[in-house]
């Protein structure tokens, strides 16, 4: 992770609150308040390594006294979330920053809510806001065993006639039909979880003409829609041009020229580098921005997208 706030905090206590997943919840060292963040915000965790993961706050966005993330542990994953299970305990100190924000709640007045696994945990908390606003709304939660399901009973308690629990091994896959059929166009759907089920839901979704707001974990495949071809990027502040070559990410050569990108995931899934875009039209390759945003070109995640024009200009 490059340039970034980042906070000192000390863990305050670690709960197993399903299979292979733990809840950390963590203070500031000095006390005082933490940054505010809204639902569907995330934090940047450095683990032990120096690789930065980034986790969903899960927590009460009131709270300003505590932040709370939830970890499952990927046994195949490049060893971040294993080394936060076996290496942070209570009263340690872990280095986070953020809290950022790029699957954001839109106000309505209804909402579907699809999630798998751990991607629960960033629709835990939109759940208790939009409860409490009175808006009506429906999750439907699959995960591979009831045991691996986080948070099911915090659910149940807030609503369960509105909690649909699908585990795997019980009733196999969330039933994208039942869960959208009904619903009319003023809904919101979210949904977060593997990349199976997010792509199963834009499709659902865009047959049905609803809106949807996705979070992935890890990148979207992409079929490049121009092909991987040099050029260049101006510094709006200097004037400054770099050549970004083929293979190359824009971020990579504006570090090595000296111009920093806050940077962490390096893969378009974190949305720590976004930049504002001056002129030229970028060829997004990332999966944190919108389709409406990605046409609206004013925006660019620099570790991953490119661009369509011979030159752009960045708001750095
Ligand atoms: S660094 Fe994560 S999206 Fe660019």
């Amino acid at each position: 992770m490059s340039r970034a706030t980042h906070l000192p905090l000390r863990v305050g206590s670690r709960t197993t609150v399903a299979l292979d997943v733990v809840e950390f919840e963590l203070y500031p060292v000095e006390g005082g308040a933490l940054p505010r963040w809204r639902p569907g915000a995330h934090v940047d965790v450095v683990t032990g390594a120096g690789a930065v993961r980034q986790y969903s706050l899960c927590g009460d966005p009131a709270d300003r006294g505590r932040y709370r993330i939830a970890v499952l542990r990927e046994h195949d994953g490049r060893g971040g979330s294993a080394w936060l299970h076996e290496q942070l305990h209570q009263g340690d100190l872990i280095t986070v920053g953020g809290p950022r924000n790029h699957f954001r709640l839109e106000p309505g007045p209804s909402y579907v809510f699809l999630a798998g696994g751990i991607g629960i945990t960033p629709l835990l908390t939109m759940i208790r806001q939009v409860d409490a606003y009175g808006a009506s709304w429906s999750l439907h939660y699959g995960g591979r065993t009831r045991g691996s399901m986080a948070y099911a009973e915090d659910l149940q308690a807030i609503d369960a006639r509105r909690v649909h629990l699908i585990p795997f091994d019980e009733r196999g896959l969330i039933d994208l039909a039942l869960a959208l059929d009904s619903v009319g166009p003023e809904t919101h759907v979210y949904c977060c979880g593997p990349e199976s089920l997010i792509r199963a839901a834009e499709d659902a979704c865009a047959r049905r003409g609803l809106r949807l707001r996705t979070e992935r974990f890890s990148p979207k495949a992409l079929a490049p829609s121009t092909a991987d071809t040099p050029f260049a990027v101006r510094i709006a502040s200097t004037g400054a041009e770099v050549v970004v070559p083929a293979g190359r990410s824009i971020a990579d050569v504006l570090g090595e020229a000296g111009v920093d990108v806050l940077t962490s995931c390096a893969e378009g899934t974190c949305g720590t580098c976004e930049t504002a875009v001056l002129d030229g039209c970028p060829d997004h390759r990332d999966s944190v921005l919108t389709e409406e945003e990605q046409a609206a070109g004013d925006r660019i995640l620099p570790c991953v997208s490119r661009s369509r024009t011979r030159c752009l200009v960045l708001d750095l």
